[in-house]
């Protein structure tokens, strides 16, 4: 077995989604303590991010999910040395940074969208790029289309390939005027990772502003950045010569702490989620309270309960910060399912992110999904052509299943909906929520579920 070879199934085994299950006997409120640490969504990010620097950069509050460990092996595969402290601390060094074997990146790809933001770093460092076809949840076609124009305005050429994409740039990258059609998450971080360097002026309009991306602002800051956020989601960037490292704490992650406080009201429980900041996550407590959710707001984090009571139904949109975000509608739907009267939620963001609600309908819920939204009802937003509807008529009791897990958001309601339900269900595919839910089975005993896990 050559050494590649070697690396390549060294990588494969770090993303390791394997396909295993649990078994769960639903009816048991979910009670006690967790502790959540940095967000997915951000410390992947200010992992590339150390790619542009000079000097090493400390991360910490650095989950222990497979995305990072995705990221690691492709930092690794790029020459960056990668120090875990096995407490969440990395430690970044991007001093030798060379050129990767492509069956190493692709090896690693496979699973996330996150090589995609690798390719500013890597024009600066290398003056190439090497994007494999991404992988990420199945929640929609998830194009790259957004992200390939703001690189071709930055002066790179795009070569299209059988093994994915290859991007150079002969004369460097120069500042851009970009203007997004829609406030990308992923584009507007391409953006940034790739005009900080970049020579002049970026001007960014129509940007995304969800917190990880403040995140990952400061970050470039504390690199030596010039970044500064205008009103109306304008962003202009002023390129430098260089960047040093950074020392940062990963912002918490508001999609972790969500879904728990989702689990907390479903199963009738009591969590307390140590880390939760209420700043991040003001939209959700609304909707949370007008559900019938309790919240306690403590400095170390926050306390979720069901206080009692009927559930409410609510009708809510998912939407760009600050609205409610897609990835939390999955496990509000499932405490919906417990709601007296009709919820509606509408999915703006993706086209199709209801897929896990089969499973749901399975286990006994009354979900009706419009695959082309709901014109009748009066919308706070202009309608998008993807969006599509929930109508979630409660309350209707669950029942064990047995269910595969489609992606991660869908797949962590699925959980819940397992610990709601009356009786036992096999949940397989759980490696899948590895990839954003830190130790989520520890997490589980500790707030005493009961289950048998099979990994
Ligand atoms: N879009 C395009 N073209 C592009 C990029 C995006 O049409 O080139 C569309 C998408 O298809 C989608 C919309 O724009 O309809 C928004 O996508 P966005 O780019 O904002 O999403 P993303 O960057 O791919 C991140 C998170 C998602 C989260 C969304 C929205 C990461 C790694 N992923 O995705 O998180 O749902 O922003 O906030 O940061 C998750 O954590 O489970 C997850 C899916």
């Amino acid at each position: 077995m050559s050494s590649l070879t070697k690396d390549a199934q060294k990588a494969a085994e770090r993303v390791g989604l394997v396909s295993d299950k649990i078994v769960i006997n639903g009816g048991k409120p979910l009670r006690g303590r967790i502790e959540i640490r940095g967000a997915k969504n951000l410390a992947t990010k200010a992992m590339v991010a150390a790619l542009l620097a000079d000097t090493p950069s400390t991360l910490r509050d650095v989950p222990d999910i497979s995305d990072v460990g995705v990221v690691t092996g492709m930092l690794e595969a790029y020459g960056v040395s990668v120090h875990n402290d096995g407490d969440g601390t990395l430690v970044l060094d991007p001093s030798n940074v060379l050129k990767a074997h492509f069956a190493q990146i692709d090896a690693l790809a496979g699973s996330s969208r996150i090589p995609i933001l690798f390719c500013g770093p890597l024009l600066h460092r290398l003056g190439e790029a090497l994007i494999p076809d991404l992988g990420g949840c199945r929640i929609g076609d998830r194009p790259i289309n957004f992200h390939l124009d703001a690189l071709r305005a930055f002066g790179a050429i795009v070569h299209k390939s059988y093994e994915g994409i290859r991007l150079t740039a002969p004369n460097g990258l120069q500042g851009a005027d970009i203007e997004l059609p829609y406030p990308s998450v992923g584009a507007t971080e391409q953006v940034l990772l790739t005009a900080t360097l970049a020579r002049g002026t970026t001007e960014l309009r129509n940007a995304a502003i969800e917190p990880e991306i403040m995140d990952l602002i400061a970050i470039l800051q504390k690199m030596g950045a010039i970044i500064n956020v205008e009103p109306n989601r304008v962003i202009f960037i002023e390129g430098v010569e260089k960047l040093e490292g950074y020392d940062h704490r990963a912002l918490f992650d508001r999609n972790e702490a969500a879904s728990w406080a989702s689990a907390a009201l479903a199963t009738e429980g009591d969590i307390f989620v140590g880390g939760a900041k209420q700043q991040e996550l003001m939209t959700f407590l609304n909707i949370f309270r007008k559900v019938g959710g309790a919240f306690d707001i403590h400095e170390d984090g926050i306390r979720f309960y069901h206080p009692g009571g009927p559930l409410k139904p609510v009708v809510v949109e998912t939407d760009v910060h600050p609205g409610f975000m897609t990835d939390w509608q999955q496990p509000l739907i499932v405490a919906l399912t417990k709601a007296s009267g009709r919820s509606v939620v509408h999915e703006t963001v993706y086209e199709n992110r209801f897929g896990f609600t089969d499973a749901l309908i399975e286990m006994g819920a009354d979900i009706v999904v419009h695959k082309d939204g709901l014109e009748s009802i009066s919308r706070r937003v202009p309608r998008r052509p993807l969006e599509q509807a929930a109508v979630i008529n409660g309350p209707t009791p669950l029942h064990g299943a047995d269910i595969e897990i489609p992606d991660l958001r869908g797949g962590f309601s699925h959980l819940i909906a397992a610990l709601t339900a009356e009786g036992t269900s096999t949940v397989t595919n759980i490696g899948i929520i590895s990839r954003g839910y830190e130790h989520f089975i520890d997490k589980l005993d500790l707030l005493g579920a009961d289950f048998v896990y099979a990994g």
